[in-house]
């Protein structure tokens, strides 16, 4: 049986930052919301799962180049992104222990978040990166010529 879940993410030009890592990473992220949207009820707490493991490395990723950047374990999208893992972990947690239409709120909750720390918090890293002359694909800063 497939659930019908009104929990999906659309790739668009908008959500596009021109990093190609930072790009990858967030389709990444997109597909699997939406497996675990249209995931049965046997396989979307597992698929959920992969989806906390993935935005784990995701967010990961970017505090790493935040941190080669120096910028200060206080600022926003430190914060922002420790706030929406917690909440993702509390229910997984809860799901494993049999609350799993937690999940399907989490997901809804994740569609209308990510649009708008992606165009902001994920938008300004990226120009950030690119000034200070920061290459995501092999996180070393350029040589100046
Ligand atoms: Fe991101
Ligand atoms: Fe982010």
């Amino acid at each position: 049986m497939t659930q019908t879940s009104l929990s999906r993410l659309n790739w668009s030009p908008e959500l596009q930052l021109n990093d190609p890592r930072t790009d990858a990473t967030h389709e990444e992220f997109i597909v699997m919301l939406n497996a675990t949207a249209s995931a049965d009820a046997a396989t979307q707490l597992p698929k959920f799962q992969e989806l906390v493991e993935h935005t784990v490395e995701h967010f990961a990723q970017e505090e790493r180049w935040m941190r080669a950047c120096g910028i200060a374990e206080d600022f926003c999208h430190f914060t922002q992104h420790a706030g929406v893992l917690e909440v993702m972990k509390e229910v997984e947690r809860r799901a494993l222990l049999g609350e799993t239409d937690l999940i399907e709120k989490m997901l809804e909750a994740l569609v209308e978040w990510f649009p708008g720390h992606a165009q902001s918090m994920d938008a300004g890293l990226v120009t950030y990166l690119k000034e200070k002359g920061f290459d995501t694909a092999t996180e070393t800063f350029a040589v100046a010529a």
